[in-house]
């Protein structure tokens, strides 16, 4: 279950592995996605029929529990609470970007509607034996079927700690919380309510998005307050790494919105998509290096250590695309750069799947200063297309990128270190030859999903306690 697929609506990275990872298991296994109505899901679903209705419970009203397939065939049950879900805006913002204001209610029919299906009340020719919960929007499924004493074995996946579905304790009545749930072993989080915490708390297994990160999240500087939870998962042997893969479509010899497609080692064909980049995004022509940003715009990212290098990128004879939303401030820093260096710096506020990887596919090196970075799907994205990425050596970047052969890491989220980096990459850019070399590992890198299903696998098997 996810509150984002790729195939109707994506915030970021989540809703890529939401789309992906289901249709790997498939192969051997009977996945359903469970997600929740939004507009953009009803208005595509085609032949939705209602397989159930389900019931609330305090301020969380009943929904339909229907159904339809993809067109390549996969299930998808959608909770329609047309109320709840059927809003203009994103996911999980309105269209101020406020989140909104009932989203405990949200999540939680979400949440509910899962632990429904776990006890039965489902579709009637469908229960499943295992229900894999992703981040805080999810995490009340396995509490409320612990609190009714559903006996289905859960997974819990942590793609982001840093977003935890904090709330006040007033919001424990409308969900129909028991009161002793209310406690440190349990959803309270310093006299919050915690969603993640129920999910880390209440699963059968937790697993996150790198083995880097699994380590680093047990600490208190990178646990965000949950790393006492997380050290005791770990130490029960409850906490998994599980590195995320790419989609098998993201491979530039067949890319149909790239002007050339092109493998690695035809660099003359990257030369191409390098020219209608520059073109389409109105930089000057020029045969230095080309730096780009696909991202949220957000402080996990490191934007502003992009901004704070900008200058020397650009004095060096450099060039810098970066495209993405976010938050206001950061959009506000990237217009202001632009303006500083008309025609070496451009960017689009905003997203769109062709462009980005167009973007990769004519850039010659990915920026990803994360501060801190669970998995992280855009390296690996870049990699595919030969653009090589500059990233901190932190979670899921220290585990997808070599230094010095597939990419460029460096040490400390710092603007010293960040500017280290891009000095050499200033120098293999110099060097045709280490340039093409890089590119061609990394373009070769596997990044499928063979491993992660396996993994993931095995830790349903133990979930199930066959394992
Ligand atoms: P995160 O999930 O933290 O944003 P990832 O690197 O895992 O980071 O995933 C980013 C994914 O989201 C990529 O598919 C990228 O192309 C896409 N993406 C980046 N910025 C945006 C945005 N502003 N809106 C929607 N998708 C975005
Ligand atoms: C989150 C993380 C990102 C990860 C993605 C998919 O959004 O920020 O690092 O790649 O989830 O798991």
């Amino acid at each position: 279950m996810t509150s984002e697929l790729a195939d109707f609506v994506k915030v970021g990275g989540l809703g890529d592995v939401s789309a992906v990872l289901p249709r790997a298991l498939r192969k051997r296994h009977d996945v359903r996605v469970l997600i929740p109505g939004y507009p953009q899901v009803l208005a595509r679903a085609k032949d939705l029929e209602i397989v159930a209705k389900l019931p609330g419970t305090a301020n969380i009203p009943g929904c339909d529990l229907a159904r339809f397939d993809t067109e390549d065939g996969m299930p998808i049950y959608v909770v329609v609470q047309r109320q709840l879900f059927e809003r203009d805006g994103s996911p999980y913002l309105d269209i101020h970007g406020q989140d909104w204001s009932d989203n405990d209610v949200r999540f939680g029919c979400l949440s509910l509607a899962a632990a429904e299906m776990a006890s039965g009340a489902g579709d009637p020719n469908w229960r499943p034996q295992l229900v894999h919960a992703n981040d805080w929007p999810t995490a009340l499924a396995p509490a409320y079927m612990a609190w009714r004493n559903v006996r289905i074995p859960t997974v819990f996946t942590i793609h982001n700690l840093a977003y935890q579905g904090l709330f006040p304790a007033s919001a424990l009545g409308r969900l129909g919380i028991p009161g002793e749930a209310f406690n440190v072993n349990g959803v309270e989080f310093f006299d919050q309510l915690s969603f993640l915490k129920a999910g880390i708390f209440y699963s059968s297994h937790v697993t996150t998005v790198s083995e880097t990160y699994a380590r680093e999240i047990v600490s208190p500087t990178s646990g965000c307050g949950l790393d006492g939870l997380l050290r005791t998962r770990a130490a029960e042997g409850r906490l998994t790494g599980i590195l995320n893969g790419i989609d098998e479509v993201w491979d530039p010899r067949f890319e149909p919105s790239l002007v050339r497609n092109f493998a690695s080692g035809d660099w003359a064909g990257k030369r191409q998509n390098a020219i209608a980049l520059r073109k389409h995004f109105r930089l000057a022509v020029s045969r230095g290096p080309l730096f780009a940003v696909v991202s949220r715009l957000v402080q996990q990212k490191g934007i502003d250590l992009v901004v704070e290098a900008a200058d020397e990128i650009v004095a060096a004879g450099g060039q810098l695309i970066i495209t993405g939303t976010g938050e206001r401030h950061l959009e506000h820093e990237v217009r202001e750069l632009v303006d500083r260096h008309p025609g070496q710096v451009a960017a689009h506020i905003g997203f769109d799947e062709c462009e980005a990887k167009n973007v990769y596919a004519g850039s010659d090196f990915l920026l990803m200063p994360s501060r801190f970075e669970p998995c992280g799907l855009s390296q690996m994205y870049a990699q595919k297309f030969g653009s090589l990425p500059i990233a901190h050596r932190v979670g899921g970047l220290a585990d997808s990128i070599q230094d010095g052969i597939n990419g460029l890491l460096f040490k400390t989220p710092s603007s010293a270190a960040f500017q280290g980096a891009l000095v050499r990459a200033f120098g293999i850019f110099g060097s045709k030859a280490r340039l093409n070399r890089m590119r061609t590992v990394a373009m070769q890198r596997a990044a499928g999903w063979r491993d992660a299903c396996e993994n993931y696998e095995s830790v349903y098997a133990r979930a199930v306690g066959n394992g």
